[in-house]
C-alpha cells in the first residue's frame, strides 16, 4: 500500500521544511520524495554533510539517492531547473537517474517572468508563478510534457505509484506556507498554488494514502512581501539580524513578529498536523525573549521568562500533536 507523509510549512515560508525533508529522508525509508506545490519561487537551504545547498525546484530527496520528483502541483521554471542540476553536480550530489518532472506539471514562459516582473502590490518573488498557474487555471498554459528538452526527466504519477510503484513510501515536501496559500491564506498577499495537506492529495495521493503531516513552524513569524507585518518596536530588527533573516530566492529582509499560537492551531485543525517541529529556537535564546501571541489578531501577548516555560506553554497549547523544539538548519 501507498504510503505519503507530507510536510507542510505552517506559517509564512521559510520555517524550516527543507532541513527538516533533509533530516526525515536521512532517517526514513522512502522510495520517493515528491514536491507538490509552487515553483522556484521557493528557496530551500539544506546543509548536506556540511555543504550548504539552496535549492529551488529540486526536492531534498536527491541528496540521499531517493527518486525526487517536481509534482503535478508545480510551475516548472527549465532555464532554473537545469542550473539547479549542475548546482547539485557541482556540488558532488549524484543526480544520474534520480530527478523527475510530472508530465503534467505546467511550464513557467518567459511571458509569465515579464508579467511578475512587473508586479509590486504584493512583493512576488518575481519568478513567473502567479501568471504561469493564472494561464494553467484559464487552461491556456502548456504542461511539461510538450517539452522535448525534459522528456528524459519526465513522469506519469499514475503509473509511478499506481502500477510500476503500488507499495512506495513518500516523503512530500511543500513549498511556502499555510499563511501564503491561495485558498487559506491572508488573500491576496498569498501565492498562487495549495501549500495544504490537501495541496499534496491533489499530486495524485488519495487521502487514506496520508500517515503523517509534519507541520514546520518557525519560534517567530517571518513575512516577506508588501503589506506591513513587523511592529515598529526595536526588538523585531534584533531578531531579524540574529535569525539573518534574508529571503533565499530574492535575497530581501523578511519582516519579524512573534509567533501566534492560535493561527498555528489552525493550521493544525485545517491539514490534519499529526507532528510539529519549532525550528531556530536557538535564535530567541540569542536575543534572550520568548514570547508567543494568544489571540489571531496578534493584541495579546504572553511572555515567558525562558525557553523552559515557553516549550512548556506551547506542549499544552498543542495536547493531541508531538511537539519537537529545533534550532536554526546550520546548527542541526
Ligand atoms: P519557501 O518555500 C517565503 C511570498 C512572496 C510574496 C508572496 C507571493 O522558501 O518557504 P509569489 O512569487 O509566490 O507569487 O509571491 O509569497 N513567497 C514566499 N515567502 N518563502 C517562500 O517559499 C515564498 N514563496 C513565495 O514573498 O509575498
Ligand atoms: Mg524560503
Amino acid at each position: 500500500m501507498l504510503k505519503v507523509d507530507v510536510i507542510i510549512g505552517m506559517q509564512h515560508g521559510d520555517e524550516g521544511k527543507g532541513k527538516v525533508t533533509h533530516y526525515l529522508l536521512s532517517k526514513g525509508p522512502y522510495t520517493h520524495c515528491v514536491r507538490y506545490n509552487g515553483g522556484c519561487n521557493a528557496g530551500h537551504t539544506i546543509y548536506h554533510k556540511g555543504e550548504k545547498f539552496v535549492t529551488h525546484h529540486i526536492p531534498a530527496g536527491v541528496f540521499f539517492g531517493v527518486k525526487s520528483i517536481i509534482g503535478p502541483g508545480c510551475v516548472v521554471d527549465i532555464h532554473k531547473f537545469f542550473d539547479e542540476i549542475k548546482m547539485l553536480r557541482e556540488g558532488g550530489i549524484d543526480i544520474a537517474d534520480k530527478i523527475f518532472i510530472a508530465k503534467n506539471a505546467h511550464v513557467i514562459q518567459s511571458r509569465h517572468l515579464q508579467a511578475d516582473y512587473g508586479e509590486t502590490k504584493l512583493g512576488t518573488t518575481r519568478t513567473g508563478n502567479g501568471p504561469c498557474y493564472s494561464e494553467k487555471y484559464a487552461r491556456t498554459g502548456s504542461r511539461a510534457e510538450g517539452y522535448r528538452i525534459l522528456e528524459p526527466y519526465l513522469v506519469d504519477m499514475y503509473e509511478e505509484f499506481f502500477i510500476r510503484h503500488p507499495n512506495a513510501e513518500v516523503l512530500c515536501e511543500g513549498a511556502q506556507g499555510a499563511e501564503l496559500d491561495i485558498d487559506w491564506g491572508d488573500y491576496p498577499y498569498v501565492t498562487s498554488s495549495h501549500c495544504t495537506s490537501a495541496g499534496a492529495c491533489l499530486n495524485g495521493f488519495p487521502p487514506q494514502s496520508i500517515r503523517s503531516v509534519i507541520g514546520v513552524a518557525k519560534a517567530y513569524e517571518t513575512y516577506v512581501g508588501t503589506k506591513d507585518f513587523q511592529p515598529d518596536q526595536q526588538g523585531f530588527n534584533a531578531l531579524q539580524v540574529a535569525g539573518e533573516e534574508f529571503g533565499a530566492t530574492t535575497g530581501r529582509k523578511r519582516q519579524c513578529n512573534w509567533m501566534s499560537l492560535p493561527n498555528l492551531e489552525k493550521v493544525v485543525k485545517l491539514n490534519g498536523v499529526t507532528n510539529l517541529v519549532i525550528n531556530k529556537m536557538d535564535v530567541l535564546e540569542e536575543v534572550g525573549a520568548w514570547s508567543v501571541y494568544v489571540d489571531h489578531r496578534r493584541a495579546n501577548l504572553f511572555t515567558f521568562q525562558n525557553k523552559d516555560q515557553f516549550c512548556e506553554y506551547v506542549k499544552e497549547y498543542f495536547p493531541s500533536v508531538d511537539v519537537i523544539f529545533s534550532g536554526s538548519p546550520e546548527r542541526i
